[in-house]
């Protein structure tokens, strides 16, 4: 196996015209990919080997109770072991972790010293508040330095910790505390977004008082002071997060506590096809050792580059790539509170020419929205420290990916298109400049991480020939995957090994070309990407069906020249129930509170009958077609063919 350090992209990365055929380089990858799944057991092995631990493994995968599979079985460690203390007597101790901006201008900048000392503190703290290992702590906290400290001095005690997203409603929070048990939450007085104060702390009361009245019982909030608002105390319950800290002296060491690699490292709730969010859990040893090479690999870190990852700590992107992947690193970490377009359309273009971003990671929502400024607030910023450019959480369109690389990266840096999943960790398929750096082709993510073997399907599990649509499976085990669901190993079970009994089924469609290269298409259940953020229709139409005055509801998702896609929902209200503004208003007012604004629909279209099969399943093919104008396929198995007529005029009258 050739060894990473020798790789040909610690050379400089050279230009990369996407047009040429082959990238020098192309094939040092695709044999390191290759060699890597010759022998995988020592592959992960060796890798794993570049950590600390307190103990090392006994088997490196044991796979006696799939798909159960357990990752470096009889290892311990601690993420912060490898996170912030073998930095400690190294040059990373006094660089840059975090330079931090709030969206009203004011900046922070945390050493890895830094880091350490505020992670002890609150590590300590949360300890002498009772928090125990494999306790859950719930933090709902904005993009603020607290934010990861919190999630380190969670872990560094054994805790797991479980973030739910600011922009969430209180009742999300309060379904989160309730499923994961949490007796201590960690959140904020406020913070800023579009120029005004959210007041989060309000918000995280009335989650508390939901969750309670929803059986949970919530013993300790701490609050971070982040903007100096006015907030409702409640006495006893609440502490402050910087009046708990100063009572600890700056060098207060708490021994980072051994866990067992299969432990739980974290929950994060995401959404699935059916029912309330599901928590995914991830492992101790597994998710570290899997993040911590796919940082390097994908982003050919080095010590003086300077990473951006624009996403918000509250999804998986943030966790992986804006606190556990650099950190691991010993990289220097860009953390943004607030809105990208917020004073101005440049503010992502000045945050890189501020701080002289090297690696810039973001969404193809994020992309479209800056695009559609005009290339002027690109072009007015000296963005030349730029090298390497990513996306993630949808597809990209090539004349977005082109867009890219020439306004923001003037043809001079690869795109590193990542697909991956909550559920996966990390990067799953996607170009490894780390590695070596391959042909790019705009609009797709290449090929698999090393040590990731994937396919695409047909309906009957058979591989579709290059070129023909299927869905997407990884045909193996790797560290980064999920441990389970929180409380549910029968959801685990039959939402990703069920579908293709032994692979692993993330629910998405993709096609392989002529050349192996994987093109990503999107969800191929009732998933949403609105926006790169992942909404079961499931959970919208829960929600609607609540409300008195509803009898039925259906949810798809509508194309949107920026978001991607949006939820639109067709409604059958109850006998005695009239159409009208204030209902419609009512009914997103609901979505927005018990999901949070991010769901909103984009219509609400009020019907008498939704199209449904003689078997009284709801055609939500034919929903699609209608809104996205495509001509009706098979009507005939409708029991009711003017429900069809009556939708199209509802959407024909929205339009
Ligand atoms: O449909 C895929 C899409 O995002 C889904 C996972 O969403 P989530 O768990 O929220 O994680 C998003 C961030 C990792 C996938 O099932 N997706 C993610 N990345 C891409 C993508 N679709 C196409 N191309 C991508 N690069």
């Amino acid at each position: 196996m050739e060894s990473l350090s020798e790789s040909p992209s610690k050379q400089e990365i050279e230009l990369l015209p996407y047009g040429e055929k082959y990238h020098p380089y192309h094939n040092k990858y695709v044999d390191f990919w290759r060699q890597s799944l010759a022998d995988p057991m020592r592959f992960w092995d060796e890798r794993a080997r570049e950590l600390v631990w307190y103990r090392t493994w006994d088997r490196v995968l044991d796979d006696s109770n799939p798909p159960f599979y357990r990752w470096f079985v009889g290892g311990e460690t601690n993420v912060n072991l490898n996170a912030l203390d073998r930095w400690m007597n190294t040059h990373v101790a006094n660089k840059v972790a975090y330079y931090w901006e709030g969206e009203d201008g004011t900046t922070r900048v945390l050493s890895y010293r830094d880091l350490f000392r505020e992670v002890n503190k609150f590590a300590r703290a949360l300890q002498d508040l009772g928090v125990k290992p494999n306790d859950t702590v719930t933090i709902y906290l904005p993009m603020i330095p607290e934010l990861p400290i919190s999630m380190l001095a969670v872990t560094r005690i054994g805790g797991i910790h479980s973030v739910v997203f600011s922009g969430f409603s209180p009742s999300a929070l309060a379904d989160r505390i309730v499923d994961a048990k949490s007796r201590v939450l960690i959140t904020a007085d406020g913070y800023w977004r579009k120029g005004k104060v959210v007041e989060l702390k309000k918000n995280a009361d009335e989650g508390v008082r939901l969750a309670e009245e929803r059986g949970a019982k919530v013993d300790k909030v701490i609050v971070v002071r982040r903007l100096g608002n006015q907030v409702a105390w409640n006495e006893g319950r609440d502490v402050w997060y910087h009046e708990l800290v100063s009572k600890y002296p700056e060098n207060t060491y708490v021994k980072p506590v051994p866990r067992k690699a299969d432990d739980v490292l974290f929950i994060l709730y995401t959404s699935g096809t059916t029912g309330k969010p599901k928590g995914i859990m991830h492992s101790v040893g597994g998710y570290m050792v899997y993040v911590y090479n796919v940082f390097k690999w994908n982003w050919d870190i080095r010590p003086e580059d300077v990473h951006w990852t624009m996403a918000d700590v509250g999804w998986i992107t943030g966790h992986t790539y804006i606190v556990y992947g650099p950190l691991l690193n010993g990289a220097t970490e860009v953390m943004y509170e607030g809105a990208i377009d917020y004073p101005q359309p440049d503010r992502p273009w000045q945050i890189v020419e501020r701080y002289g971003v090297t690696i810039f990671y973001t969404s193809p929502t994020a992309l479209r929205m800056l695009r559609q400024y005009g290339d002027e607030w690109v072009k007015k910023h000296d963005l030349s420290t730029l090298r390497i450019l990513g996306t993630v959480g949808e597809p990209i369109n090539p004349d977005v990916w082109k867009w890219y690389f020439e306004v923001v990266g003037r043809g001079k840096c690869p795109i590193v298109d990542t697909w991956w999943m909550t559920e996966t960790g990390a990067a799953m398929i996607a170009p490894a400049p780390g590695i070596s750096l391959v042909q790019l082709k705009p609009g797709s993510a290449t090929f698999p991480m090393p040590g990731i073997e994937a396919d695409v399907l047909d309906e009957s599990g058979k591989p579709t020939p290059p070129g023909v649509k299927g869905y997407l499976v990884i045909k193996r085990p790797w560290p980064g995957m999920l441990l389970g669901v929180w409380g549910d190993p029968e959801r685990y079970v039959k939402t990703y090994w069920s579908r293709f009994p032994g692979y692993f089924y993330p629910g998405d469609y993709a096609v392989k070309d002529e050349e192996g290269y994987f093109w990503l298409l999107g969800r191929a259940d009732e998933v949403l990407k609105v926006a790169g953020h992942r909404i079961g229709t499931a959970e919208l139409e829960d929600t609607l069906i609540k409300h008195p005055a509803v009898a039925e509801a259906a949810v798809i998702g509508v194309p949107d020249p920026i978001k991607g896609e949006v939820p639109v929902a067709a409604v059958v209200l109850k006998a005695g129930y009239r159409p009208s503004e204030d209902l419609k208003k009512e009914l997103i007012d609901m979505i927005r509170t018990n999901i949070g604004p991010i769901a909103t629909p984009q219509a609400i279209l009020f019907v008498s009958k939704l199209p449904k099969t003689r078997s009284g399943k709801i055609m939500r093919r034919l929903l699609k077609d209608i809104m996205e104008g495509r001509p009706l396929g098979d009507t005939t198995t409708l029991e009711d063919p003017t429900a069809v007529d009556e939708l199209k005029r509802a959407w024909d009258e929205f339009k």
